[in-house]
């Protein structure tokens, strides 16, 4: 009998579900012999990268068979000056979702804990865990983050809080009022991590200045991403503004090349295209208040959203009518395993694809289509 792998394993990672994707568009149709599938699973942007990223993709791909620059030099640069700060003020990764696993395995050490809301961004607790914390978990109240009790939670080993500003999955936010009033309970020990994947679609005056306590010397770390606005999710794009202290830390577990050299190249081109960015938030908003209007018609409950997507309450099993559109060419994100059986997450499309959206819900829901 040969020893069998589990026994060989970290520990801390046997008790990690893998994180399941959403069916890529492709799967769906070989299995159900459909040509037009559309995805509304993983809060992606509808729109193509603009044209002006695809040149400069393009013009980059005769230089692939040299390493990237692996300090992101020039990304950094045009970075910092955006946000007001200098360049060692920031720390590129392959998605801002490498960012997130950089800061839980440079600052959490084993036994230390982590405060993360439930239900948000899966990763957390993932990589929490596979580094040997504690995941200290705080359920949301009324689909928001629980900032008081996520404050309350805090104990002398805390070393990091998780605030996804908007969440995912109920795309509401935390405001600046709320923040502030947190961040005054907050221990110079203990980091908290700003993620916000998804801040272009919830801008607002309400929304805190997560770097205005960076400025201040709070040990805070903000992530953001060009996967959401900027239509990059497929490079891997993203990136983390922190102390040049934080930062030099997290340079110590980059890899040497995280960030490929097409993904810099067009990152850069996006910073320079804020007309991409602003068309995309036109689209955005229309297709959230579209969808609202929509649900409402439907009779069905919606955690009204700052996000590219929404969380719907379907009124019966969210995972029946996710197998049920799934047949009518429409994927979108049951929320069972958050516990939440009867909603979905959907991301916003375009006009078009909202519309399919709709027609296939209706008809699912009329009982028109059985499984
Ligand atoms: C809240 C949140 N944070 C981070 C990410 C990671 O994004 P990326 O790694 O593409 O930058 C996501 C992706 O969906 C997200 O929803």
């Amino acid at each position: 009998m040969s020893v069998p792998w589990e026994s060989l394993a970290n520990v801390h990672i046997l008790g990690i579900a893998p994180y399941e994707p959403g069916k890529p568009i492709e799967e769906l149709e070989r299995e159900l012999g459909l040509a037009d599938v559309i995805k509304l699973a993983s809060n992606e942007n509808p729109l193509p990268p603009s044209d002006r990223v695809l040149k400069a993709v393009t013009s980059a791909l005769a230089h692939l068979n040299r390493y990237p620059d692996g300090s992101g030099h020039y990304l950094r640069e045009a970075l910092a000056r955006r946000h007001g700060v200098t360049p060692d003020h920031i720390i590129l990764g392959n998605g801002s979702n490498d960012l997130i696993e950089l800061v839980a395995r440079a600052f959490l050490r084993a036994g230390e804990e982590a405060v993360i809301p439930h239900p948000s961004f899966v990763v957390y607790p993932m990589i929490v865990q596979a580094v040997g914390g504690i995941r200290v978990v705080v359920t949301l109240k009324d689909y928001r983050l629980d900032l008081g009790a996520m404050a309350r939670a805090m104990t002398p080993t805390t070393k990091l809080v998780f605030i996804a500003n908007p969440n995912n999955p109920t795309a509401t936010i935390v405001t600046a009022d709320e923040v502030e009033e947190f961040m005054a309970r907050v221990p110079d020990r203990a980091i908290v991590v700003f993620d916000e994947a998804y801040i272009e679609f919830a801008q607002g005056p309400d929304f805190p200045d997560s770097l205005a306590y960076l400025r201040q010397g709070r040990k805070v770390v903000v992530l953001r991403t060009f996967s959401k606005a900027a239509s990059l999710a497929g490079l891997r794009v993203g990136y983390a503004v922190a102390d040049p202290d934080c930062v030099s830390l997290l340079n110590r577990i980059r890899q040497p090349f995280n960030v490929n050299s097409l993904a810099q190249v067009a990152a850069l081109a996006a910073l320079q295209d804020d007309s991409h960015i602003l068309e995309c938030l036109r689209m955005i908003e229309a297709g959230r208040h579209f969808l609202y209007d929509e649900f409402s018609g439907m009779g069905l409950k919606y955690a009204p959203s700052r996000a590219n997507f929404i969380l719907l309450d379907v009124g019966r099993s969210a995972s029946d009518v996710f197998n049920w559109l799934l047949k009518e060419g429409v994927i979108v994100r049951p929320m069972t395993s958050f516990g939440m059986e009867s909603c979905l997450r959907v991301t916003v499309g375009t006009p078009e694809e909202n519309r399919r959206f709709v027609k296939a819900l209706k008809k699912v829901l009329a009982g028109a289509k059985s499984p």
